[in-house]
């Protein structure tokens, strides 16, 4: 117990044995990763599940993240990846993002995040695979050239004004002339084949695996956790909820990112 502030929580030593004799460790993060940055997750209801802004409270999340959503109405779902690429830039990395990036400085931590965000990169962690794609990495939607054009910045206009039309035209590829799509995974899309490669490698590698944030519904991102355990690869889930890896996970520790694993963090001192 601390003096005054919230109680400390406390980590199982089985736990703190775990990752103290581990110099291969990955880290599997999903959206509850950066619930504590103030960006929402995708089900959980208790984050309130949808955007930050009341204009795009009429719009589902699911809905906009589709091929078929891009085919009908390309402005309007860039401009929905650009407003969250806004709202990511006004974010700050939580304690959970820094304490990984700390609990990397005197061992091997690779992290392989379900996340489109940059938070992990901006704390110092080392990323080695987004397997949805990432908000900062728009490409060409026919030849798929990446593109660095400054329309693709993060648009930080204010949404709060009802009348402002969301749509924004895409950019045009400067190579071909098609256009310029958001660099994530859509539903139904396939994951990108190489990041896909570095997380398999480096879940396969590792000693311990901490999963962090994770509905662990979706797929076939989900199955490498379920793998690692198969394999005998001690799993240490962090997640403030039951999830569907908890019956599996080694260690279940009903702990949020930004109070678990700094928690960690100092049981390791
Ligand atoms: N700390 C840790 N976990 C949290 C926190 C927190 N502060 N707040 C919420 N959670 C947990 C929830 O309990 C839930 O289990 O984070 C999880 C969020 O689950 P989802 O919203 O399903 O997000 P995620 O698992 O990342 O979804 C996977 O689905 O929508 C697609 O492509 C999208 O990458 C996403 C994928």
């Amino acid at each position: 117990m601390t003096d005054g502030e919230t109680p400390r929580p406390d980590i199982p030593d089985a736990v703190v044995d775990l990752i103290r004799g581990a110099d291969w460790i990955t880290v599997f993060s999903g959206a509850g990763m950066s619930a504590e940055s103030g960006i929402a997750t995708f089900r959980d209801a208790q984050a309130g599940g949808r955007s930050q802004a009341a204009l795009w409270d009429r719009f589902d999340p699911a809905e906009l993240a589709t091929p078929e959503a891009w085919d009908r109405d390309p402005a309007l779902v860039w401009g929905w990846y650009r407003w969250r690429a806004g709202h990511v830039r006004t974010a700050q990395p939580n304690a959970g993002h820094h304490a990984l990036a700390d609990l990397g400085a005197n061992r091997t931590v690779m992290v392989v995040t379900q996340n489109v965000d940059d938070l992990h990169e901006r704390a110092g962690s080392d990323v080695i695979s987004h397997l949805h794609g990432s908000l900062f990495a728009p490409r060409c939607s026919v030849c798929g050239t990446p593109y660095e054009g400054v329309d693709a910045l993060p648009d930080d206009r204010p949404r709060d004004d009802s009348t402002f039309d969301p749509r924004v035209p895409p950019p045009t590829c400067r190579r071909c002339g098609g256009s310029v799509r958001p660099g994530v995974v859509w539903f139904g899309e396939a994951l990108p084949e190489s990041d896909w490669q570095r997380a398999d490698q480096a879940f396969r590698a590792s000693e311990a695996i901490i999963v962090v944030g994770t509905s662990g519904i979706v797929y076939p991102a989900a199955a490498l956790p379920e793998r690692a355990v198969r394999a005998g690869i001690p799993v240490i889930e962090f997640n403030p909820a039951p999830s569907a890896l908890s019956e599996v996970a080694t260690h279940s520790l009903r702990l949020s990112a930004a109070q678990g694993l700094p928690a960690l963090l100092r049981a390791l001192d």
